[in-house]
């Protein structure tokens, strides 16, 4: 069975669909650890409830982000995961945590990546007056949401959106994508070759 490690930061719902599709029988990958660098965040409390293993380190704790980093390393290698799933996870990692784990660490970005990278990307694609826009689940590599994308799924944007519409339209796509992305990843047909991921 696939071991997934989870990062997160906030609400968790993404984090959640992808446990609930575990516990259906939809993906066959086990959480083998739920980690927070936010105390209170929402997620890591629901993964407490599950009775799944949490860890927290606040950022404030370690004098820099690299002590920080090698503090949740610890964590990981005694776990020793197949992949590290960043879902809502708010800070970024270093170039030499992201190379440890060379194509290990995957993302889910709320926008059709390269368009809109970082933070509020469902609002500033809003007011961008973009007609589409969606999800992206993709590779970490050394830059910020610049990795080689799994897979995209895409919703239309209607004159009479608000963000908030946009963000929720936008959510319920991740929660196909995120399981859909990690379905391929863990039957393992896939390669790299330069910045395109390729079935195989
Ligand atoms: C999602 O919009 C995701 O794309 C972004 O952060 C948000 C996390 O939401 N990376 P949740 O915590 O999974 O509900």
């Amino acid at each position: 069975m696939k071991k997934l490690f989870v990062m997160l930061s906030g609400r968790g719902s993404n984090f959640l669909k992808i446990y609930e599709n575990i516990k259906k029988g939809h993906l066959k990958a086990e959480i083998c650890g739920v980690f927070s660098n936010k105390k209170d965040a929402l997620g890591i409390k629901k993964a407490k409830e599950e009775g799944l293993k949490t860890f927290i380190l606040e950022n404030k704790e370690f004098s820099s982000r690299r002590e920080h980093e090698i503090g949740i390393e610890k964590i990981i290698d005694e776990l020793s995961p197949d992949f590290i799933i960043l879902a809502g996870y708010m800070r970024i990692l270093t170039e030499e945590f992201v190379k440890k784990y060379k194509w290990k660490i995957v993302n889910i970005h709320p926008a059709l990546l390269p368009s809109f990278p970082g933070v509020e990307a469902q609002k500033r694609a809003w007011e961008y007056g973009v007609k589409f826009s969606g999800c992206t689940v993709h590779f970490v590599d050394e830059g910020v949401d610049t990795g080689p994308i799994i897979l995209q799924r895409i919703v239309p944007v209607f004159d009479e959106d608000t963000p908030e519409e946009l963000e929720e339209r936008i959510l319920k796509e991740e929660h196909i994508a995120y399981t859909e992305a990690l379905k391929i990843l863990i039957e393992g047909k896939w390669k790299i070759e330069g910045r395109r991921f390729i079935l195989q």
